[in-house]
Formats: structure tokens, C-alpha cells, sequence
């Protein structure tokens, strides 16, 4: 099995999460995520305050603290799946000082369509499990099909904040999918549809 380096762009909500997940289990890759990695620690004292500051406004967290679990992760992986950094063009100079990449896919998705995933997202607060309350339901409602415990909504996933971390995204993130565009090694692929079809679209691009 190749170590493939894939980095997954997208705006919140475009399913890199979902996407990461079934990538790594396809192909024994590591998943690096900066997001479950700073909500395993929220309350975390730092020097710039907790993480949970930062995220529950829907902001980005400072730099020099993604940046330590991303170098932490990498330093464990041969072959990854990084979902959530970089964020902005900073990070994304950092990223190409530690790391090569084989694959820049960024996930293609409406708007509208971000703000109803996001907003109708469950999470399971146990075993990380995720569901939506339309396009993805347990069997039974607001239960995890996995461990039992009860779904819980993202404290960050309220409209209010979701149009935020949409706005953080235009500002900071866009100009890190235009840098991979610039470089010719962004692969765009249609966020649409079923987590399905999309990942058969990503399976594509990283087999051919
Ligand atoms: P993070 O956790 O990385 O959030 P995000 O990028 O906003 O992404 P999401 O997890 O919300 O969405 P996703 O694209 O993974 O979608 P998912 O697969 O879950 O970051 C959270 C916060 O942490 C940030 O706001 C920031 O504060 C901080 N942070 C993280 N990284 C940072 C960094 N590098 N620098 C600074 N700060 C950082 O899917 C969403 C929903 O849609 C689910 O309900 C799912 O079931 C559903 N869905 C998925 N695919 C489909 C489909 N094909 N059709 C229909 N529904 C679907």
C-alpha cells in the first residue's frame, strides 16, 4: 500500500471530515485534524488564551498552536490525510517546510448547502461518530449508532457561527486554495451528492 500525503481543502461543512476519515480507513493512513485535535483540548491554557476562545466564536486559533499538533502528527505518519490546516497562507509555508504532499484535493461545495450540513450536523460527544438530522440519520433519533450515547451539536455549528467561520474562510483559507491552484497541484472535485459519490470522485484522482 503506497503512504500517500493527501491534504483535503474545503470550507466548513464541505464533509473533509467525513472524506478523511473513509480515506484513511481505504488506504491505513493517518488522520491529522487540527479541528478534533484542539476540541480534544479546549480548555487547554496557552499563552494566546484556551482554544475553545477562539473556536466557539468561530475564529481561528493562533497559529504557533496548530502549527505544534500538525508537526507532532507528522512526525508519527508515513502516510496521512490532513483535514483542517492549513488555514491560512502561513501555515501553508509552514506545512511545505515540514512535508511534501502527493495529492491537494479541495472539496467543491454550494453555500447553502454548507450552512444546512453544518447546521443539522450531530456529533457523537463518546466515540466522534457524526451524523446529520436529514442527509445522515441514525436509526434511532438522537442516539449513536455506534456506542449508544446520546448526539450532541457542535457548540461552534449555530448559524450564527457558522456564518462566521464561512467569513474566516473567504478571508483566510480561499488564498490557500488559490496558492495550490497557482502551484497547478490543486485537484477540485464535486462535493456533491453522497459521501459516496464523492469519495469514489476522490478515490479517482489519488488511483489515476
Ligand atoms: P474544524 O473541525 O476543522 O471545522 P471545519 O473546517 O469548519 O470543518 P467541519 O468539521 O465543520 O466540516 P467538514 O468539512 O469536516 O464536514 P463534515 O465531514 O463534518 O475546525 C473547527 C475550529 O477549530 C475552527 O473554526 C477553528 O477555530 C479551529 N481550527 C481548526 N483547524 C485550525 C487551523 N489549522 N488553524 C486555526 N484554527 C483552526 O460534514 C459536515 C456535515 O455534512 C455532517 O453532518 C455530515 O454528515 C454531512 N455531510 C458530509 N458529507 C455529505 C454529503 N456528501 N451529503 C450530505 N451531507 C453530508
Amino acid at each position: 500500500m503506497a503512504d500517500y500525503r493527501i491534504l483535503l481543502l474545503g470550507p466548513p461543512g464541505a464533509g473533509k471530515g467525513t472524506q478523511s476519515k473513509r480515506l484513511a480507513d481505504e488506504y491505513d493512513l493517518d488522520h491529522i485534524t487540527t479541528g478534533d485535535a484542539l476540541r480534544e483540548n479546549k480548555e487547554m491554557e496557552t499563552e494566546y488564551g484556551t482554544p475553545a476562545e477562539y473556536m466557539d466564536a468561530g475564529e481561528l486559533v493562533p497559529d504557533p498552536v496548530v502549527n505544534e499538533i500538525v508537526v507532532a502528527a507528522l512526525e508519527d505518519a508515513d502516510g496521512f490525510v490532513l483535514d483542517g490546516y492549513p488555514r491560512n497562507l502561513d501555515q501553508a509555508e509552514f506545512l511545505s517546510e515540514e512535508t511534501d504532499l502527493d495529492y491537494v484535493v479541495f472539496l467543491d461545495v454550494p453555500e447553502d448547502e454548507l450552512v444546512d450540513r453544518l447546521t443539522g450536523r450531530r456529533v457523537c460527544p463518546e466515540c466522534g461518530a457524526n451524523y446529520h438530522v436529514e442527509f445522515d440519520q441514525p436509526a434511532e433519533e438522537g442516539v449513536c449508532d455506534e456506542c449508544g450515547a446520546d448526539l450532541v451539536q457542535r457548540d461552534d455549528d449555530t448559524e450564527e457561527t457558522v456564518r462566521e467561520r464561512l467569513r474566516v474562510y473567504r478571508e483566510n483559507t480561499e488564498p490557500v486554495v488559490e496558492h495550490y491552484r497557482d502551484e497547478g497541484a490543486l485537484v477540485e472535485v464535486s462535493g456533491e451528492g453522497t459521501p459516496d459519490d464523492v469519495f469514489d470522485r476522490i478515490q479517482d484522482v489519488v488511483e489515476n
